[in-house]
């Protein structure tokens, strides 16, 4: 698929991936989940590789066709993904969070299957917030210059929601997708624009995840101290 003479400048880099969604568990059989595929995860993953890096894949929840080459760590909550994405990332030159993490967990679980009672309503679900992994990354970096990179998926005002994202999550490299119908979520291709801390723009044309995960290392390899 990559041809020969491709950039192998990830030769000698760690570089860290998170990919697929987090399912934050209600009872033993439910949870609160997310429509992740894990795909673009994946297509950095396989990317990095192609392109010369040492890999740690965290996988939360995705399909049983990871790439080959890196070294899969596979978690089910935003709460595992944290501590392992912390783990891997201490000697990271960077870190790519292409997981959907789940904001909020149920505050309380159930040991035993919640059961309907008859003439009862519901009890409400109540949450709690989760770790911001990516603004913890970035805001404490593990290394000096390791660079940090975040996806977003927006509607509405797509590129100002990026912008203000990118200030609050504190990372280099926003890569922020249109979400509507039929775009993102468990496609083959995907839309976005990448944007950089220091003001920059990469738009990237619909294409394959592969596409998009280059223009990511294309970014990234610059930037590595
Ligand atoms: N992210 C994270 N930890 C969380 C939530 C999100 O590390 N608890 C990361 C995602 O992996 C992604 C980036 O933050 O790289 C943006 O996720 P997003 O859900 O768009 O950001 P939020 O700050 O949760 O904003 P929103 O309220 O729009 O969901
Ligand atoms: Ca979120």
């Amino acid at each position: 698929e990559r041809g020969a003479g491709l950039p192998a400048d990830l030769a000698g880099r760690h570089v860290v991936v998170s990919a697929g969604g987090t399912r934050e568990p209600l009872d033993p059989v439910r949870y609160l989940g997310n429509r992740s595929s894990g795909r673009q995860g994946y297509a950095l993953a396989r990317t990095a590789v192609a392109r010369g890096a040492r890999v740690t894949l965290v996988a939360a929840n995705t399909g049983p066709d990871a790439p080959a080459g890196v070294d899969l760590v596979e978690v089910g909550t935003a709460l595992q993904l944290r501590e392992a994405v912390l783990a891997a990332a201490a000697d990271a030159d960077a870190v790519v969070m292409a997981a959907a993490v789940a904001d909020f967990r149920p505050a309380r679980y159930a040991a035993g299957k919640i059961k309907k009672k008859d003439g009862e309503e519901p009890a409400p679900v109540e949450l709690v917030r989760n770790p911001d992994v990516l603004a913890e990354l970035s805001h404490d970096r593990a290394r000096p210059g390791q660079v940090v990179v975040g996806f977003a998926a927006e509607t509405d005002d797509v590129l100002a929601n990026g912008r203000s994202k990118l200030a609050r999550k504190g990372c280099d490299l926003l890569v922020v997708n249109e979400v509507g119908e039929s775009k993102a979520f468990g496609t083959a291709v995907n839309e976005a624009v990448v944007l950089g801390a220091d003001g920059s723009e990469t738009p990237v044309p619909l294409g394959p995840k592969e596409a998009l995960a280059d223009v990511v290392w294309d970014l990234v390899a610059p930037r590595l101290p």
